[in-house]
């Protein structure tokens, strides 16, 4: 199961839909081959096909329901999400919460179609209950820097020392990623060395006059990190 280290979120912007998607993407892929860092794309759901067919990294969802497919309007089954081609989702992100059942729910389902589930949280202490219902990865992301360019990484450094020590204390295969206002080299390289996995990030990328330059500025410290 490959979880990636640098995963972009696309959100609901417009700077990272459509075309701009399938570039910005693109730009991952490229600098997937150059550096050989494993780095995955959550679009929006309206471009998830259009992404999925357009490059071999992974693609994630944003969300998925605990559902089948069938007559539910508006919801987003796992299935459907696998049959467009993603390799998983992420569930439960701050401006898409969902209750630990559903979590609990959907992980399950993922787990069954083979859909890697990355579980977002807000705190330590969510990140702990989150543990429990053993996702493949979790995210840990404060709400307050999310899109404020103010990094996790150096201004809650604690938020990430405490997440994986509560992670560890419940499973410790289950890779830490987190995210929230990273927003270069340096911020990815601070969040490296606390110790987590990965990062998620968002407008560094998605607002950048230069996404692929901004993706190899963040890839850059975790070729460095995972080639020592
Ligand atoms: O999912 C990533 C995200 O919430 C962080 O957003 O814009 O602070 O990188 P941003």
């Amino acid at each position: 199961m490959h979880i990636p280290r640098l995963l972009i979120n696309f959100k609901a912007y417009m700077e990272s839909s459509g075309d701009r998607a399938v570039e910005i993407s693109k730009s991952a892929e490229r600098i997937w081959r150059e550096m050989g860092v494993l780095i995955g794309v959550s679009p929006n759901i309206v471009d998830l096909r259009l992404i999925s067919s357009s490059v071999e990294i992974p693609v994630f969802a944003q969300h998925v329901d605990p559902i089948p497919a069938g007559a539910y309007t508006g919801h987003v089954p796992p299935i459907l999400v696998k049959e467009a081609g993603a390799r998983g989702s992420l569930l439960n992100h701050s401006e898409k919460q969902i209750p630990l059942r559903h979590i609990a729910e959907s992980i399950n389902m993922m787990r069954d179609l083979n859909l890697i589930s990355i579980v977002c949280s807000p705190t330590p202490s969510e990140s702990a209950a989150v543990a429990a219902l053993l996702p493949d990865a979790i995210a840990v992301e404060p709400p307050e820097l999310i899109g404020s360019g103010i990094p996790v990484s150096k201004a809650k450094p604690e938020v990430i020392l405490n997440s994986l020590r509560s992670v560890k204390a419940i499973n410790s295969a289950i890779p830490l990623l987190c995210g929230a206002g990273i927003s270069s080299g340096d911020d990815v390289k601070a969040a490296l060395e606390l110790g987590s996995y990965g990062v998620l990030v968002a407008s560094a990328v998605t607002k950048s006059p230069d996404p692929q330059r901004k993706i190899r500025e963040l890839a850059e410290p975790i070729a460095s990190f995972t080639r020592a």
